[in-house]
């Protein structure tokens, strides 16, 4: 059964591309001095395995957490523990030695040492290592942070003295975005680090750790010119100025469409006219090349079906424009049906004022929560698409401009542009509210976001239907509304247990996440469901109709002293929700009121296995606190068969 002899503790030496680093955060680690040269066979991957807490390791043998985490691993490692005998600073396996936020370590492991290891008496868990593809105007206008005299940004000082700490792929030391001239020194209680040289962190950028040695290596194993007289909108990143006004042939790639194949290109005789691509193959900037090549003046290349109206426009080596979907099978259309068809493109700048905003983005991450379906997820959304963004450099440009000033600013979308903006915005509440706990700050944003855009309708999705809660959470951040909410639902890391108890952890995956002293014992604990984790959005999850729900929620005034709120419920008649009390009356700030809220199928109405969507609204004069209430289908229905069961173990 046990054939390590075979020697799995193989590595070979390939980089692979994606790089992980992140800045200011709270995981101490230690990266390992070597990597070894042990070339041995078997299939490898790099695991988080977090040990138990609290451990004890003879000071005398091990010098350190990392050397004793070294000999856990040559325990169930034949190679590794050849190797740490032939020289006890060696660490080769081990990527990382975490001591702060976990007790653990990350390494290079066979299926087989994992399993070995799980027997081990120090044990707690393995995780196998994922790699995560990138997905990546004016927004402060957009938000509402400058404003005259009232604006977020002055109101909250910029932020002034607030750190923020962000986890990501990647950080450009030295780049003209993260210049820390005219800014203060970091408050005193700063004690990060620098995992640059000395020179590069500032007062800007403060602190930075890197975690990028896993991704070092690889295992052996594994937008009237159209013909007809048509025009349509398209978006391009550059403006090129010597395009021409004439009219040029317009053809599509007869072989896969795509434009991946320069013979099909050639076949097609694309000189001088312009070509249209559909989605798919490689990426979109290296069809530019082949097009280029084969000699045609411009390309327009069609979205993927699934972005809807969202563009992402990326640099290409000739003059292009990118449509959604929608449009290219509109110019495909015409191409088929024309003898001799024909098209120019006609640059308008940069247009801004997009005609509806903000929707949600087709990339954007979606809910449901599987790990916990009680709580809804996301829970906001933010300005994530088409975001101008600081960058080493922008991938292509030298193609066409080597002799400019290679440009460090690029156009991004993804999670990467919307975290900045919602972070940011937090730091902005927390220099203002100083007191307020994350989770206050957290309601604040959640209670007071617009779910309709600028054309007061419902926030569209990328197909341009009303975004469902799944899509948008509580909806699109507010910052000024966010500064001033009224109410908060507040909680505090001691309420997180009963919740993470009520999960079904164990007992030590509860302590692992949350760090009590002393740990706690869940049997001896007042279970929480996850419904009355004083959340700022209500969630409940039912397994059969008829159906009665009982939630419990508490709120915290943060408005005006003395205060009156009124309950206001929008729900489909399928439910009824009662609220008790209906009004909560305040007499103080801080002050804490409760109150319950009855969900409830109504007879004759069967709505099992769809979800509903509703809101709960406390409306005083000067406030609206808004929360999202979803019903949904729970394990004993059958559209819930495809969501994974609570973590057990
Ligand atoms: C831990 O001890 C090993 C072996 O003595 C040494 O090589 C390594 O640099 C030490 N690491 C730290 C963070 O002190
Ligand atoms: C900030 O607001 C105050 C009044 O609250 C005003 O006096 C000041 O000029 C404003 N500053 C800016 C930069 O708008
Ligand atoms: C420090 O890092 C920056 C950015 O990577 C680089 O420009 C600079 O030359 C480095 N300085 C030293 C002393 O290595
Ligand atoms: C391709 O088309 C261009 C422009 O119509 C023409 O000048 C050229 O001779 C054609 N090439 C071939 C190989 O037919
Ligand atoms: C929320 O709870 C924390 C922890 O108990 C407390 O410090 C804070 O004052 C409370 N209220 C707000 C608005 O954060």
């Amino acid at each position: 059964m046990d054939d390590r002899s075979h020697g799995q503790c193989s590595l070979s030496r390939l980089a692979i591309g994606a790089a992980a680093a992140l800045v200011v955060v709270s995981i101490a680690a230690t990266p390992a001095a070597s990597h070894g040269g042990h070339d041995d066979t078997g299939v490898h991957s790099n695991y988080l395995v977090i040990v138990r807490k609290p451990y004890q390791y003879d000071t005398n043998v091990y010098k350190n957490v990392s050397s004793w985490h070294a000999s856990l691993v040559a325990s169930v490692c034949d190679k590794a523990k050849e190797a740490l005998e032939e020289d006890p600073a060696s660490v080769t396996r081990i990527i990382y030695s975490y001591r702060n936020v976990v007790n653990g370590f990350s390494a290079r492991l066979t299926t087989e040492e994992v399993a070995e290891m799980s027997k081990m008496d120090w044990f707690v868990q393995a995780f196998p290592e994922k790699t995560y593809q990138l997905l990546t105007t004016h927004t402060p206008q957009l938000l509402g942070l400058m404003g005259r005299a009232g604006g977020v940004w002055n109101t909250s000082n910029m932020g002034e003295g607030i750190i923020i700490g962000i986890l990501d792929d990647g950080i450009y030391a030295g780049h003209p975005s993260l210049d820390g001239r005219d800014m203060k020194p970091p408050p005193a209680r700063w004690n990060g680090r620098c995992d640059f040289n000395k020179t590069v962190c500032n007062n800007k950028l403060i602190g930075a750790r890197s975690f990028f040695e896993s991704a070092k290596w690889k295992w052996k194993g594994l937008r009237d010119p159209l013909g007809n007289g048509v025009t349509f909108d398209g978006e391009s990143l550059t403006e090129p100025n010597n395009f021409g006004a004439e009219m040029r042939s317009l053809v599509r790639d007869v072989g896969d469409g795509m434009c991946t194949s320069e013979n099909v290109l050639r076949a097609v005789n694309v000189t001088g006219k312009i070509i249209i691509c559909d989605p798919g193959g490689d990426l979109s900037t290296e069809k530019a090349k082949l097009v280029r090549r084969a000699g045609a003046a411009g390309m327009i290349v069609i979205a993927p079906q699934a972005f809807g109206l969202v563009i992402i426009p990326r640099p290409h080596v000739l003059p292009t424009v990118q449509v959604p979907f929608v449009v290219g099978q509109k110019i495909k259309a015409y191409i088929r049906t024309m003898q001799s068809p024909a098209a120019t493109f006609v640059f308008q700048g940069t247009v801004f004022n997009t005609p509806q905003s903000p929707m949600v983005a087709p990339f954007s991450s979606r809910g449901p929560n599987r790990r916990s379906r009680g709580i809804l997820k996301p829970d906001i959304i933010g300005p994530g698409v088409n975001v101008l963004a600081g960058v080493p450099k922008v991938e292509d440009v030298e193609e066409f401009a080597s002799n400019t000033v290679m440009p460090k600013f690029d156009i991004k979308s993804g999670t990467s542009m919307a975290a900045p903006h919602l972070s940011g915005i937090a730091a902005l509440i927390k220099n203002a509210h100083p007191t307020w706990s994350p989770a206050a700050i957290k309601s604040a944003m959640m209670t007071t976001a617009d779910t309709v855009d600028n054309l007061q309708k419902p926030m569209a999705d990328a197909d341009g239907t009303p975004a469902t809660y799944y899509a948008m959470g509580a909806g699109h951040v507010n910052p000024q509304k966010a500064m001033d909410p009224g109410l908060v639902y507040n909680l505090t890391a001691p309420d997180y247990v009963p919740y993470l108890c009520g999960l079904g952890y164990t007992d030590q995956k509860v302590n692992s996440i949350i760090h009590p002293a002393p740990p706690v014992e869940c049997a001896k604990l007042p279970k929480l469901e996850q419904k009355d984790l004083n959340y700022p959005s209500i969630t409940a999850v039912v397994d059969r109709t008829p159906f009665v729900v009982d939630i419990t929620r508490s709120v915290t005034n943060v408005g005006v002293a003395s205060s009156t709120y009124a309950v206001e419920v929008n729900v489909p008649a399928s439910v009824t929700v009662e609220v008790k009390p209906p009004t909560l009356t305040f007499k103080a700030l801080e002050e804490v009121l409760s109150y319950t809220i009855t969900i409830k199928s109504t007879s004759g109405q069967p709505s099992s296995a769809s979800t509903i969507e509703g809101q709960l609204k406390w409306v005083s004069g000067n406030y609206v606190v808004r929360s999202p209430i979803l019903i949904c289908p729970g394990a004993g229905t059958s559209a819930t068969a495809a969501t994974q069961p609570v973590p057990q173990t």
